[in-house]
């Protein structure tokens, strides 16, 4: 029997004693009696009895141990030509006086605070002082829009909000402040303060008595201690897509999180305490919260957070100057990172000027990783580059390779076996499980190990109907997929109608809420294009309003204008067109998948339940004019 193997079936037959095992590695203010309560279904709480606190595992503990002047944050910043280092001694100093500036105004043990800011180390900082004393903390993307942010001040109610005066895009400065200031003229929900950090590149107009300069506060602030948490205490929420326009509030809770995620860092990341990790995502993203601040901290690592791009940023040897300048080990970024450095420099001439002997492995998340992607990475990378699945939901792998256990072979197209604690299954429509190589849902057994989704945020008949209804006893993961006769796993698609562009996961639905929004359209369907890039990009078809004798190509660019108004530029919505009419079954429903072929030029049946095929035609046509399928 493999060592992953071993370990897996542990996991899975003797999992009480698996993760109290994994527990002991962590520090607990009350170590739990028992790993799991599983009292009320599928509410399942991880280390119940148990008390700690995140901020206490990531920054404290450390300092106390022996680690305090080694560096805990490097910032790398090629935008701003900036690059700091901060002892874990300076973050506990900074992140406890942040957490006393929040306490000073009343934040205190539950409260929620939003974190709405770019890469710099005040979004670790602000995340963990929150941690510190109990605040649930919930960071919205930079690249989101005022409206955006506004739903989720209403979801999860603010009683303060941390955030930047800017974050800069290449050639581009992006004004947080007017956004936020909307945000909440937009939200019923009004925050009692929000603290500014002010950055030279656009410093942000202070509203008196609402608005505090954070520089100022923290340095007057008086230092807060770690509070001891219940094990199962909201340590954060994160929204998410789902299949409407309303984001999903997944809830993360601390023990578990502690727990897994220490656990993931050496088993499989394959990384020891003291050595430098980079997750090149953003903090917005669940990656950024698990791999960029929480997981390589709780490990006493040194983890990089890096406000730039993988190209432009001065050129598409970036990434590998930040290896070979901060001795990177281990590399976690998406899929579409390496599509656009590989377009830029096909044949890797940026990556001879630096020294990469120091990485051991790169690891790829976030999209569906084509072969060839993986392929030029593992040709000029010179290391394993391990292709691993997972989500918001779960915080961390489902399926991976658990380097730190034992390296096993990498299939191209696929992220290996399931991860310790996921009991994965393939399941058709009547809930029977596929054979090998057949195509059904991905699905996984409950429970869901530590460090998941406990639940939704105030939304616990949301939790039961979107995640455990379709296959009861079951997460339903919302991907499709098949195992091969060696328990390797494909992921091959999603089941509803979230799509994922550059690693960003959106939802169409939200997109043709907003489309649908305009005073022209009468009837909209937004799918996702494959894109050599982006992996997928959104296109919207458009109907419009009989009599409407308006321009068309001004209505797409009002459409096209109005989702980066209301999502943000993020959603990268930059193709519309305006259709007759959309293809329907004779019950009424849009046949989207069927689009989508024609757009990806891929083959497809006509459907059988299709009420006029002539407006495919109609459709191919019109796709076709906007330049779908794109030339390979
Ligand atoms: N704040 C404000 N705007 C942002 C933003 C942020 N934090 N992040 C992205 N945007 C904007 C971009 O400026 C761009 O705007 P534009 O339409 O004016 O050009 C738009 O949102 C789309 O951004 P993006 O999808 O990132 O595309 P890009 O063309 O700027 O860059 C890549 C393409 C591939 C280089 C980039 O997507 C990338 O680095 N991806 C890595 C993905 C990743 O880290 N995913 C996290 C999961 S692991
Ligand atoms: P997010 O919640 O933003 O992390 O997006 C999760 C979704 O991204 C998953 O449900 C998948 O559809 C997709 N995804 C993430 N990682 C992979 C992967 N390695 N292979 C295929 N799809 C992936």
């Amino acid at each position: 029997m493999s060592a992953y193997s071993k370990v897996y079936d542990q996991s899975i037959s003797n999992k009480e004693q698996f993760w109290l095992e994994a527990a002991r590695d962590i520090h607990w203010d009350q170590f739990p009696q028992r790993a799991l309560d599983d009292s009320e279904p599928p509410f399942y709480r991880w280390f119940p009895d148990g008390r700690t606190n995140a901020c206490y595992n990531a920054v404290d503990l450390h300092v106390e141990n022996g680690r305090a002047d080694q560096t805990a944050i490097i910032y790398d910043s090629p935008i701003t030509n900036q690059t700091a280092k901060i002892t874990y001694r300076e973050l506990q100093s900074r992140v406890s006086r942040v957490a006393g500036m929040l306490q000073e105004r009343g934040v205190g043990l539950g409260d929620r605070v939003i974190v709405y800011m770019p890469m710099i180390p005040e979004a670790a900082i602000a995340m963990l002082a929150c941690a510190r004393i109990g605040a649930v903390h919930s960071v919205v993307f930079g690249g989101f829009a005022a409206n955006e942010l506004a739903v989720r001040i209403d979801d999860c109610k603010p009683k303060a909000i941390l955030a930047a005066s800017c974050g800069l895009e290449p050639g581009r400065t992006v004004e947080y402040k007017p956004l936020l200031d909307q945000a909440i003229e937009l939200a019923q929900h009004k925050p009692d303060n929000c603290y500014l950090w002010q950055r030279e590149q656009a410093r942000a107009s202070i509203i008196d008595g609402r608005d505090i300069d954070w520089k100022e506060a923290e340095s007057k602030a008086i230092p807060a201690d770690c509070v001891s948490v219940d094990s199962n205490h909201s340590l954060y929420i994160l929204y998410t897509s789902g299949t409407t326009g309303a984001p999903k509030g997944v809830v993360r809770d601390t023990g578990g999180s502690i727990v897994s995620l220490k656990w993931t860092m050496k088993n499989i990341y394959g990384v020891d305490p003291g050595e430098v990790y980079w997750a090149a995502s953003d903090v917005g993203w669940v990656v950024g919260h698990s791999y960029i601040v929480y997981a390589p901290l709780f490990h006493g690592n040194t983890t990089v957070l890096y406000e730039g791009k993988p190209v432009g940023t001065p050129d598409p040897g970036a990434f590998w100057r930040v290896i070979s300048e901060h001795n990177v080990r281990v590399l976690f970024t998406a899929p579409t990172a390496f599509r656009a450095i590989k377009k830029e420099d096909p044949s890797g001439d940026y990556l001879k000027q630096y020294d990469l002997s120091g990485l051991r492995y790169l690891f790829l998340a976030g999209e569906r990783c084509d072969p060839d992607t993986l392929n030029w990475a593992e040709n000029h990378l010179k290391v394993p580059v391990i292709d691993h699945w997972w989500q918001t939901e779960t915080g961390w792998s489902i399926a991976t390779n658990c380097t730190g256990i034992e390296l096993l072979p990498v299939k191209s197209g696929s992220p290996s076996l399931p991860a310790p604690g996921y009991k994965l299954k393939v399941l058709d429509n009547d809930g029977n499980e596929c054979k090998a190589g057949d195509i059904g849902a991905l699905v996984v057994e409950s429970p869901l190990p530590p460090g998941t989704f406990p639940t939704l945020w105030e939304a616990p008949e949301r939790y039961v109907e979107s995640y455990f209804t379709t296959f009861p006893g079951h997460y339903e993961t919302g991907d499709a997929g098949f195992i091969d006769d060696d328990g390797y796993i494909f992921v091959m698609a999603r089941t509803d109608d979230v799509i994922n562009v550059a690693g960003h996961r959106l939802s169409t639905g939200a997109m043709e809420e907003v489309l649908a929004g305009h005073a022209d359209v009468a009837e909209c369907a937004v799918m996702g294009a494959a894109d050599s890039l982006k992996g997928q990009v959104p296109v919207g078809m458009l109907v419009l309003n009989s009599g409407c004798d308006r321009n068309e190509e001004d209505i797409c660019k009002e459409v096209i204008q109005k989702v980066r108004d209301e999502i943000g530029p993020v959603a990268a919505f930059k193709s519309a067109v305006v259709v007759k009419r959309l293809p329907k079954t004779r019950s009424g429903k849009i046949l989207r998948a069927t689009m989508r072929s024609i757009a990806d030029g891929t083959d497809w049946k006509m459907p059988a339940t299709i009420d006029d095929p002539a407006i495919l035609d109609e459709i191919s046509e019109s796709l076709a004019g906007i330049g779908y399928p794109q030339a390979s």
